[in-house]
């Protein structure tokens, strides 16, 4: 059953108006729809239609430059299960799902560079970002390169550089490391044709530091894929713009991480519902920092 869900955004200003419409692409945040996503009227009842990715791209644009450019913007993409699991067995997979996979797409296909922590790519096994057909003209239009640098957080360096991420990438790998980092693993990631960026006085990286670095090298709409330990340091250094979270309807008790995780920051950080959106029980919220 497809229900609507209350949208805080100013820039739904339509209650009770007509459903997008496939020659209609929807407000940015005017998303009480589905992300798969077939829609809901705002106000109104359900549509089944499917938001295509046009729409979806739409829908999760990233804010438009100010009057000095454009400011670095990091939104994390995160999905979490009803009782709180970031990952089932090692994975997120597990409690992803089709709709969820559309909007990490989606999100993917609008960054400029993908920010995650060494864990998740060892664990997940990441690959390079695609070119994606359904973005290519949005990308150019945007003057993005055909897909998101990936940009891997880590102090070790003990990453296997032989993977695709390293060698064969669209866009080179950045690798995200400090200034103390081992000399040999920097020499292998640059002979593997990763560009190595330090963002971090000692061997770990500086939340702050890496934002302005990725800056610096004209990638600021940023996305990170976590994982929970990397997040978690995101929020506490307070550079997360935005959070783009995936309540999935699963329950999967035992002791798995939270989307966020290490010390806890001393006043909680308020962030504002933009968006949400529904699939198949699938709930995609979209919260700014407020
Ligand atoms: N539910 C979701 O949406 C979601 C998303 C992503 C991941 N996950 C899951 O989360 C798990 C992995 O997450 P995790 O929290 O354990 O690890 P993580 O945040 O992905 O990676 C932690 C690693 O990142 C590096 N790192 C983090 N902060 C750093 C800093 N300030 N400076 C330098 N390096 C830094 C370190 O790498 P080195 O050890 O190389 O120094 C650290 O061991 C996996 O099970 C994955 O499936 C879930």
């Amino acid at each position: 059953m497809r229900r609507l869900f209350p949208v805080t955004d100013e820039t739904v200003a339509r209650p009770g108006g007509p459903a997008p419409d496939a020659g209609e692409v929807p407000d940015a945040g005017a998303a009480a729809g589905t992300g798969g996503g077939r829609s809901a009227a705002p106000g109104g009842g359900a549509v089944d239609r499917e938001w295509t990715l046009e729409e979806l791209a739409a829908a999760y644009a990233y804010p438009e430059p100010g009057p000095g450019g454009r400011e670095p913007w990091l939104r994390a993409n995160m999905v979490s299960t009803l009782d709180g699991a970031a990952q089932h067995e090692g994975r997120s997979q597990p409690i992803s799902g089709a709709a969820d996979m559309r909007i990490f797409g989606t999100l993917r296909g609008l960054a400029d560079a993908v920010i995650v922590g060494a864990e998740t790519v060892r664990q997940e096994g990441y690959r390079p970002a695609r070119e994606r057909e359904a973005f290519a003209a949005l990308r150019k239009a945007a003057g993005q390169g055909p897909a998101p640098a990936i940009a891997v957080v880590s102090a070790s360096l003990e990453l296997d550089f032989s993977w695709p991420l390293f060698t064969s990438p669209l866009v080179p790998t950045l690798l995200l490391t400090g200034a103390a980092a081992a000399p040999d693993r920097v020499a292998a990631a640059e002979k593997a044709g990763a560009r190595v960026v330090i963002a971090g006085d000692g061997m770990g990286v500086d939340p702050a530091r890496a934002v302005r670095a990725l800056a610096d090298l004209g990638l600021t709409r940023l996305l990170t894929e976590g994982g929970p330990r990397l997040l978690g340091q995101l929020v506490a250094a307070g550079v997360l713009d935005e959070l783009c979270l995936t309540i999935s309807p699963m329950l999967t008790a035992g002791d798995a991480q939270r989307i966020a995780g290490g010390p806890s920051v001393t006043v909680p950080k308020r962030f504002a519902l933009v968006s949400l959106l529904e699939e198949e029980g699938y709930l995609f919220g979209r919260y700014r920092r407020a």
